[in-house]
Order: structure tokens, then sequence, then C-alpha cells
């Protein structure tokens, strides 16, 4: 098991953002996470990132990883890319990537112009590799804080909405990229999104959240089938 996640939950003042909520992620696995607004899922991965610390236990890689910082849940091997895109914005594409990969890797100094330069080619960013992250558009953003993730060598990825606000031409690219990135590296990847069509032709299983809690797991096609699902989230009469 690389990810164990048992009884956490976390209150926000008096409201409930996670409550009793369990599950396991095998290594290698792509496991989609839905639910409906507010269910949770961004403080979900907020937790796992080490940006907020929940009750219960989480265990990574055999090791408890339930108060550590960001950046140590970084050197663990945990990255992660956010719901609202967020790079640097006085450092050009390169120079995010290349922090990611000093923040991933303190010790690192050697090879790091060949790594950005292997991770450039994959996200097709070559062409704009010296712009500043305040002068790009939203999928070149997102591509780069993609690659900024890769570059810390994650064994796991944690994408939150990676393809909102794209047009559909991008989210066939970059859901193109999100394949090779599995093929390539082998890592284990957790995916928030809405589209429920996307996520069940993605993932190995489906987590639904709602209310902070999980409503169901288990196989794509036996979760969008399930009634508590059809309920509470996908709503009926919808194909
Ligand atoms: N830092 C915070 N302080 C107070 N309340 C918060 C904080 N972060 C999240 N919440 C609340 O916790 C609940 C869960 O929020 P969260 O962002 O995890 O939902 P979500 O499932 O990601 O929703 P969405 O689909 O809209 O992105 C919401 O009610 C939200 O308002
Ligand atoms: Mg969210």
């Amino acid at each position: 098991m690389l990810l164990s996640v048992k009884n956490i939950g976390l209150k926000f003042g008096n409201l409930v953002a996670i409550e009793n909520l369990s599950f396991d992620v095998q290594e290698g696995e792509f496991l989609g996470i839905a639910g409906p607004n507010g269910a949770g899922k961004t403080t979900l991965f907020n937790i796992l990132a080490g940006y907020y610390h929940s009750t219960g236990q989480i265990q990574f890689r055999e090791q408890d990883i339930t108060r550590l910082t960001p950046y140590q849940a970084c050197y663990h091997g945990i990255a992660r890319t956010f719901q609202i895109p967020t790079i640097f914005p006085s450092l050009s594409v390169h120079d995010n990537i290349k922090f990611g990969i000093q923040f991933g890797n303190p010790g690192k100094k050697r090879n790091i112009e060949i790594t950005i330069d292997k991770l450039l080619t994959l996200m097709n960013l070559q062409s704009q590799k010296d712009i500043e992250g305040k002068n790009i558009d939203l999928f070149t953003k997102k591509k780069t804080m993609l690659a900024t993730a890769m570059a810390t060598k994650p064994k796991l990825l944690l994408l939150d909405e990676p393809i909102g606000g794209l047009n559909p031409d991008e989210i066939d690219q970059f859901l193109a990229l999100i394949y090779q990135i599995r093929a390539k590296t082998g890592v284990t990847i957790l995916m928030i999104e809405h589209l429920m069509e996307y996520l069940v032709d993605l993932s190995d299983r489906l987590l639904i959240l709602s209310f902070g809690k999980k409503l169901c797991i288990g196989l794509p096609n036996d979760v969008i089938n399930n009634k508590h699902v059809i309920k509470d989230y996908i709503g009926e009469g919808i194909d």
C-alpha cells in the first residue's frame, strides 16, 4: 500500500470539512475524486500535502505523515497542483520548473538543466520557456504547474481540477500529458475533477466525497451506478 488514510477529520471552527474519512491507495493507482462543491476535496489534498493537520492517521510508504509540513511532505514524495493555478509570476517558465527541482531535491546540483529541458519538451513548453509567469495564458500556466510538480520527482501526484477552465482541445492535450507522465514514471495519481466522463475514463477507482464524508469508493462503473452517488451527486436523468 502506498497511501493509507485512516479516520481523518478536520474542522474549520464549527464547519466539519472532513469527517471520519478512510481509504487506501495502491502504488501506481489512478484514483479519481469527485463530489459536490464544498465536499472537502481540496481540503483532503491540503491535508495530504501537509498544509493542514487532521485528526486520525495518514501513512505514506509505511511512514506516519500526519503532521508533516508542506516541504517535508514534498521531500517524502508528495507533489500537488492547485485548483487556482499558482506559479511564481516574476519567474520564467524555465525558472518555475527549476524551483521545483531545487525545492524537491535540496541537495541536487548536477544535471538540473537536462532535467528542465526534458520537462519543457514533454510539456511542449520549449517556445515559452523564457516568458514570465505573469504573462502566460491559463493552459501554459497549468502545464508549468504540472512540470514544476513533476520536477520534485514525486511518488504521489495530487491534481486538483487540472483541466478546469481549459477548452476541449486543451483538455485533450492535457489529459494526454497526464497519460504520458503516468506511463513514463509510474507515479501514483489522485485527481479531483467534476466532469465524470473524464474521471471514468482515466481512473482505476473513484472516490466520491459529500459533506466531508466518503459517499462511495470503487470501480468507476460501479460508483457511477451507485444509488447514493446518483442521489447526492450525479442526479437522475443525466446521460
Ligand atoms: N481555510 C478555510 N477556512 C474556513 N473554511 C474553509 C477553508 N477551506 C475550506 N473551507 C470550507 O471547507 C469546506 C470544504 O472546502 P473544499 O475547498 O475542500 O471543498 P471542495 O470539495 O474542494 O469544493 P470545490 O468543488 O468547490 O472546489 C467548504 O465548506 C469550504 O468553505
Ligand atoms: Mg476544491
